[in-house]
């Protein structure tokens, strides 16, 4: 398939993979967060409209909890009439399992396939194509930005073991944007090894693969702890209300 693409110099779709089935744990509610809605709008709503809008994105496929799939498809989808979800499919237990169950979903002539969580829902069109961008030149590529603390190393004892040079800290977000072939291998590389990382870009790293970031920004927060709940609010706000 790759091959047959190249050869027509054809550049295939660009595909989003939203990770949308985790539970909320450090939330603390008993629904998911991604159903939490701010100022009327629930946050995965929020997510999918940023790329529903961005004009380089061809199909969204979300990953929900199996039993949140009819309520995703109904509440989400339909009452929003999001145009360009091709489907809707049930996560794992991690979030790599999530973002390989979605990854295995995306339609066969993705070129470029973008992971996103389900819970950043204030991604800026700009950050989505500079990822596209990047992934198209080297392959993998993600949104981050610089990081403002100062970050310590701490023992176990909670004693400070060393202090870690700022200039080189950035904090890594999403989207995280993938030639399709790499990201497949990179998945089935550690699902063979048994290893279970908490984003994509690790996965290419540990191909070996060099792995690009674009700047994005302060208000890419994902949503995790419930002062997020009340920053969400704060950027909906600023940014979101003309929206409505
Ligand atoms: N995610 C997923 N499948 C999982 C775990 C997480 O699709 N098994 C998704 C979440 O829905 C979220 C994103 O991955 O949008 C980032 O994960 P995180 O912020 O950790 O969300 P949760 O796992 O839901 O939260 P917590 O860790 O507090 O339980
Ligand atoms: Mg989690």
């Amino acid at each position: 398939m790759i091959l047959i693409r190249q050869e027509c110099g054809h550049m295939g779709k660009n595909s989003v993979v939203i990770a949308a089935a985790g539970k909320g744990t450090r939330m603390g509610l008993d629904i998911n967060k991604q159903y939490i809605e701010v100022n009327g709008r629930s946050i995965l709503a929020m997510t999918i409209q940023r790329f529903e809008e961005c004009g380089q994105i061809d199909e969204i496929v979300i990953v929900a909890n199996e039993n949140e799939i009819d309520y995703c498809q109904n509440s989400i989808i339909e009452r929003f009439g999001f145009t360009k979800v091709k489907a809707v499919v049930s996560g794992g237990e991690t979030r790599q399992q999530s973002v390989f169950s979605g990854l295995c979903n995306v339609s066969a002539d993705c070129g470029i396939v973008l992971i996103h969580d389900g819970a950043r829902p204030f991604i800026r069109n700009e950050s989505i194509i500079a990822c596209i961008d990047a992934a198209r030149a080297f392959g993998a590529a993600g949104a981050a930005v610089p990081v403002k603390d100062t970050i310590k190393l701490v023992s176990a004892d909670g004693f400070i073991d060393r202090t870690i040079d700022r200039s080189g800290l950035w904090q890594i977000q999403t989207p995280q944007a993938f030639e399709y072939g790499l990201i497949m291998d990179a998945h089935r590389k550690a699902l063979s090894e048994g290893i279970d990382a908490t984003d994509d870009a690790m996965l290419a790293e540990r191909l070996g693969h060099k792995v690009k970031l674009v700047m994005s920004d302060y208000y890419n927060i994902k949503i995790t702890t419930r002062e997020d709940l009340v920053f969400a609010e704060a950027i909906y706000n600023m940014f979101c209300k003309s929206d409505e």
